[in-house]
């Protein structure tokens, strides 16, 4: 894709002639500006199509435009969509949710992601009226100051792998919000005791991805989750599951009904709002009772549920629900898991292809058998091999964001999996020729 002009007068405009910092694109030098989509499909501003693998990072699970969503959000229209107040299907919608995720007794909607992630840790410091939070490394929850910390540390300045180092992943931060925050090395219960021993008393959370796909796809050891969940309690810690990214890859339960053990509060977003932003946080309710108006921690907004996501929001939950949705969603995720698998090996680049349900990572330069557990695993892998696939995938017609995580949506058809693990092989030839030595 080429779309110098566009960037040229971008970057005018907006900071590095973007909306978002992850929109920049390293691998293709330049932003993959979109300037409209289709199902399984984005269009370029030169109006180039590609197949999908970014997905809106994970929020357009049915596919772009769907059918169900589109006509949810007309309907919110001659709604006349006035923000700032609630009425039936605000309800309704928390009534779903709280019948099919298991900790929520309550909920409470939001916009963001970063919005929800920061509401749940206000709760947790109401409920225990300490401030502290051990976090994970490479669990992303959004850049609101009080979690803006050991998303991707580079390996240089992490820290030892059992005492990782609290690190800031932006500038303008207060000085003093660091030391609120204790980092940990994901699956490892002895670590992970030990830094409760030294910091339990001052913990309001413990808040993790259940299932780590901001550091490709993570699995939690089953014996370590039970070791967090257990110790949190022991201890009267708010255990909190982010599962902005995992919720809907798995299941209508999320990660926390997959994998069996249930948090305290948990958060969702992305897919729940068919594209449309919406995110929640929700939770027990002795935990919820402390939201204003009941209790004293303060959650409102202008745009908080919004009609257009809840309407969209009922019409995801619609879909999903359809006999057979997630047979077919997951049949088609394994169908390209065994594909691209089959692809890299076929052009003898090394890259490990690991998914969990309805998304995907791909740990490039690294040894295909080897499960990736934690992210220092995860981040050893080869950048510039990871960028050379983005582009030949580009050429080719597909579109890979360079980044941790990857997906496909409920309108890719088996036929359009085939044809990217084609793609996928043939560009992992180019990347394995031109990264051989000369004459090799
Ligand atoms: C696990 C997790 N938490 C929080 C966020 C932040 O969500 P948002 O981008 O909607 O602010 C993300 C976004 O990628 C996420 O993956």
């Amino acid at each position: 894709m080429d779309s110098s002009p566009l960037f040229t007068r971008a970057q005018r405009v907006l900071p590095g002639g973007v909306t978002a910092a992850a929109r920049a694109n390293p691998a293709l030098g330049q932003p993959f500006y979109v300037a409209r989509a289709e199902g399984p499909f984005v269009f370029a501003a030169d109006g180039r199509r590609y197949v999908d693998l970014c997905m809106s990072n994970g929020a357009t699970l049915l596919g772009h435009g769907h059918p169900n969503i589109v006509a949810a959000v007309r309907r919110a229209a001659d709604f006349g969509f006035a923000c700032g107040h609630d009425g039936e299907p605000q309800v309704r919608l928390a009534e779903r949710l709280v019948e099919q995720i298991p900790a929520f007794e309550q909920v409470r909607f939001t916009s963001s992601g970063t919005e929800a992630t920061f509401y749940a840790l206000r709760v947790a410091r109401a409920a225990t009226g300490r401030t502290g939070v051990l976090k994970f490394e490479g669990h992303f929850h959004g850049f609101n100051d009080a979690l803006a910390f050991s998303f991707w540390p580079g390996l240089g300045e992490a820290g030892p792998p059992d005492a990782p180092h609290t690190h800031a992943e932006t500038a303008g931060l207060p000085p003093d919000t660091a030391a609120q925050v204790v980092v940990a090395p994901f699956n490892d219960a002895t670590v992970f005791r030990r830094l409760l021993d030294r910091h339990g008393d001052h913990l309001a959370a413990v808040i993790l991805e259940p299932i780590n796909y901001d550091s490709g796809a993570i699995l939690p050891d089953p014996t370590f989750l039970a070791t967090v969940r257990e110790e949190t309690a022991r201890r009267g810690i708010v255990l909190i599951f982010d599962e902005i990214l995992s919720g809907y890859r798995t299941g209508p339960s999320g990660a926390q009904g997959y994998l069996g053990v249930t948090p305290d509060l948990a958060t969702l977003g992305k897919a729940l709002g068919g594209g449309v932003p919406l995110s929640a946080f929700g939770g027990r309710r002795e935990l919820m009772d402390l939201v204003a108006p009941r209790g004293p921690a303060v959650h409102t907004g202008t745009y908080n549920a919004h009609l257009i996501p809840i309407l969209a929001a009922h019409a995801f939950l619609d879909t999903i629900s359809e006999v057979r949705f997630y047979e077919r969603l997951l049949g088609s995720h394994e169908r390209l898991y065994c594909g691209l698998r089959v692809a890299f090996a076929a052009a003898g680049l090394p890259v490990r292809v690991q998914g969990v349900g309805a998304r995907f990572g791909l740990y490039f330069g690294l040894d295909p058998e080897r499960a990736i557990t934690t992210y220092r695993d995860a981040a050893s892998i080869d950048k510039v091999m990871q960028h050379a696939f983005c582009r030949e995938m580009d050429t080719r017609g597909v579109y890979v964001a360079p980044a941790w995580h990857h997906g496909l949506c409920a309108m890719h058809t088996d036929e359009l999996v085939d044809q990217v693990a084609d793609l996928a092989e043939r560009s992992a030839r180019a990347v394995a020729a031109y990264a051989a030595p000369a004459g090799g």
